[in-house]
């Protein structure tokens, strides 16, 4: 990348981009890089994922990435890479991206990937290259972390914080859209990452260090995360005292221009369910207390659960239907990450060893999550002979369920519905009916 320096910084587009970690996030961005024209070569640890992408195949469910995807590989501006293969030709990639996972270890954020994915390309940085974190990281991982990591092989290496905030389900659109949140300690770096994302088209917002824009990330999903626990903790309150949550909260919003409540109903992710605890951690390390933070995930966890309480008392033998197995349901996707399901099962096995359960995921059948439990293929086969029923997303794909419901279910199932999917009019009498809100 050739340079012109001082006051104004021009960087010339020929951009040779290397993406590490392919998942969700690595994927969509090196599609939609590879779609500007900009080679992109993706490297990820998973050898069966890189085989079936040089196929042209996907599990990721979004609106046209297969179609993209295949006709960036064929446009030969895409390429992807296992990372035991030779890699000598990263040395002709002038930007690195990072787009590794960052799980939580207990309550803590989980670094390894990123310090890995580092070690094994250090070698084929070069100095006036790129290196880009579009990872969620704690605030500071930036300096602290990767930045030694860089110095190791030059301290002119640029380093920018680019954090990816698409939404699951909608993010081949979105991308081309969201503004780019871009944040680096020096003009060069900054410049450097913003030639690189305005070149998809979007909106630009630059700040003025590495630390605001990990923190920027944070912000928006503790945002959404604060939210869905005020609802929820309403829900809660609303549910001890028998009134509906639904008519409270749409009675304040109703016309109402400050007020803006969500629905409450289970809310997690592979980001909400993390994001805040990072951004707690975040806190802790320059003596700072997150309490509303903290407090909002804790009502998030525990309340949805607590519905259920007083229903898996004792040990029966009964089917147990979970309706909606990803963590959300619109838009569709099949991803189990931080999905409320998986704590549901938990605590049913705990209540009721007893308990045969089986769930339905309308956009697909899962290869890998929930083999523990019967996954039916069909909402039909899913409904005959279920004793309870418990609607846990808000699939567009559940409609007509009364009529399903009063023709297959037990004449006396009990439906629990955290989204209000289900009309508990058109219910028979004998069954019971038991919503979130
Ligand atoms: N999923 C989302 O909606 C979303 C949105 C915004 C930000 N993020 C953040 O982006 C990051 C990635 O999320 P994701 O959903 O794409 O995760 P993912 O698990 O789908 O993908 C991560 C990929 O990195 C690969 N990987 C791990 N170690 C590697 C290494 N050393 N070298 C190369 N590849 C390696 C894994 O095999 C995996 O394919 C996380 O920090 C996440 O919090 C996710």
């Amino acid at each position: 990348m050739s340079q012109l320096l001082k006051k104004d910084i021009k960087i010339e587009h020929n951009f040779k981009v290397c993406i590490l970690g392919v998942g969700f996030v690595g994927l969509t961005l090196a599609i939609a890089l590879a779609k500007r024209n900009i080679p992109v070569i993706g490297l990820d640890i998973n050898l069966e994922l890189i085989q079936s992408l040089n196929k042209g195949e996907t599990h990721v469910i979004e609106p046209n990435i297969e179609e993209f995807l295949q006709e960036t590989l064929q446009s030969g501006k895409l390429s992807f890479r296992h990372s035991s293969e030779d890699l000598s030709m990263l040395k002709s990639c002038n930007t690195f991206i990072l787009t590794v996972g960052t799980p939580l270890s207990g309550s803590e954020i989980s670094l390894g990937s990123i310090t890995n994915a580092l070690d094994q390309i250090i070698e084929y940085i070069s100095e006036d290259d790129l290196v880009i974190l579009r990872s969620t990281t704690s605030v500071g991982t930036a300096n602290e972390v990767v930045r030694p990591i860089l110095n190791k092989k030059s301290k002119s290496i640029s380093l920018a914080m680019c954090p990816e905030r698409t939404i699951e389900g909608n993010a081949m659109q979105e991308i081309f859209h969201l503004p780019q949140i871009i944040g680096a300690d020096d003009e060069i770096s900054l410049t450097k990452a913003t030639s690189l994302f305005e070149l998809l088209g979007t909106e630009i917002v630059k700040l003025s260090s590495l630390k605001s824009a990990e923190l920027a990330k944070l912000v928006n999903n503790t945002y959404r995360d604060l939210m869905f626990g005020f609802a929820n903790e309403i829900a809660a309150f609303c549910q001890k005292i028998k009134i509906p949550a639904s008519e409270v909260i749409h009675a304040a919003n109703y016309n109402y221009p400050r007020s803006n409540i969500s629905l409450p109903g289970p809310s997690g992710g592979p980001c909400l369910e993390k994001d805040p605890w990072i951004l707690v951690q975040s806190g802790k390390q320059y003596d700072v207390e997150l309490s509303i933070t903290k407090s909002a995930r804790q009502v998030n966890e525990n309340s949805v659960l607590n519905l259920l309480d007083p229903y898996f008392v004792s040990e029966l033998s009964e089917k147990v239907l979970l309706l909606g197995l990803s963590f959300k349901g619109t838009p569709e996707i099949l991803d189990a990450r931080g999905s409320f399901a998986k704590n549901v099962i938990d605590f049913i096995r705990y209540r009721n060893p007893l308990a045969e359960i089986t769930g339905y995921e309308p956009a697909g059948i899962f290869k890998y999550d929930f083999i523990d439990i019967v996954q039916s293929r069909s909402i039909q086969e899913a409904i005959s002979g279920a004793d309870k029923i418990l609607i846990l997303t808000n699939s567009l794909k559940f409609v007509d369920l009364e009529e399903l419901i009063n023709k297959l279910a037990d004449r006396n199932c009990l439906v629990i519905d955290y989204w209000q999917v289900a009309k508990p009019a058109l219910l028979s009498k004998e069954m019971r009916y038991l919503s979130w809100s």
